[in-house]
């Protein structure tokens, strides 16, 4: 229970990631707000649960695209009017289109770009303007405010048929140490999670198949596949007071896929 009196919110929290980071901060004792795009049911079905398993704290669903002014506005006044205070953004909304460079269309990197970085941008900002506003709060915590942008092996390593997500990921690594760097005098801490391949419906093509887990597999030194908890306990630690003195960097939750794996019996 490392996040009591906190109040978490976690962007496309209605699955995958988002939603076992949701579930792990509210076992951590966080009010948390569930945000969706699209999946209303299921980020009810996930308050609901969690309402069963909290003790004092309470969930929140709200529906917004991160992308949008007005939806991020929304998402975080109504945070405020209900919690009256925000300590942890896990900005964690994210999506894949993926074609070769040659036939990517305008339309499919603009709306990459869009959710993968202008949404980490648009929600950082508003949470900054929440933390700057509320100041510390004593007993709650030693930051002023936590975020934790979910980024990906590619802000590192490059990907190709997927340029739009590569080139997303590699500016949030910039935006996050940006941020970092400007408001470490506040107290802010900004850091990133760094998934490499986790299960879920983002690469479900991928690990469906016998020949697709063993290529996979081939990737990572570490010699499975991540499982969504893998992040989630990251991010909580990376939320908690735990890692007061962690800011400005990410964290690899990877099974050492950014060891160059491609090097174990070559070069
Ligand atoms: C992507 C997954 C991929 C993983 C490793 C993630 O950021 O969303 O589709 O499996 O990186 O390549």
């Amino acid at each position: 229970m490392r996040l009591i009196n906190q109040t978490c919110l976690v962007t496309g929290s209605s699955s995958g990631i988002g939603k076992a980071i949701a579930r792990k901060m509210a076992m951590e004792g966080a009010n948390v707000i569930i945000n969706y795009y699209s999946d209303k049911t299921s980020a009810e079905e996930l308050a609901h649960d969690l309402e069963e398993i909290s003790v004092d704290n309470e969930m929140m669903v709200v529906k917004g695209d991160v992308s949008k002014q007005k939806d991020v506005d929304n998402i975080f006044r109504k945070t405020i009017d209900k919690f009256g205070a925000l300590d942890i953004l896990v900005s964690n909304s994210g999506i894949q289109i993926d074609a070769p460079s040659h036939e990517l269309t305008l339309e499919q990197w603009n709306r990459v770009i869009d959710v993968n970085l202008t949404g980490q941008f648009l929600c950082a900002q508003a949470a900054i303007k929440c933390f700057l506003h509320q100041g510390i709060r004593p007993n709650i915590s030693k930051a002023m405010g936590k975020i934790i942008h979910m980024s990906s092996v590619h802000e590192i390593i490059p990907w190709a048929g997927h340029l739009n997500y590569a080139s997303s990921k590699g500016g949030l690594l910039m935006l996050m140490k940006s941020l970092a760097l400007e408001y470490g005098k506040d107290k802010i801490r900004v850091n990133s999670i760094a998934p490499g391949a986790i299960q879920t419906a983002i690469n479900e093509e991928v690990w469906s198949s016998k020949k697709g887990m063993e290529n996979l597999l081939k990737l990572i030194p570490y010699g499975r596949i991540g499982q969504v908890e893998d992040v989630a306990n990251a991010a909580a630690w990376l939320a908690s007071d735990e890692s007061d003195y962690v800011t400005g960097t990410t964290i690899f939750v990877d099974g050492g896929m950014s060891c160059y794996p491609g090097f174990l019996d070559n070069g």
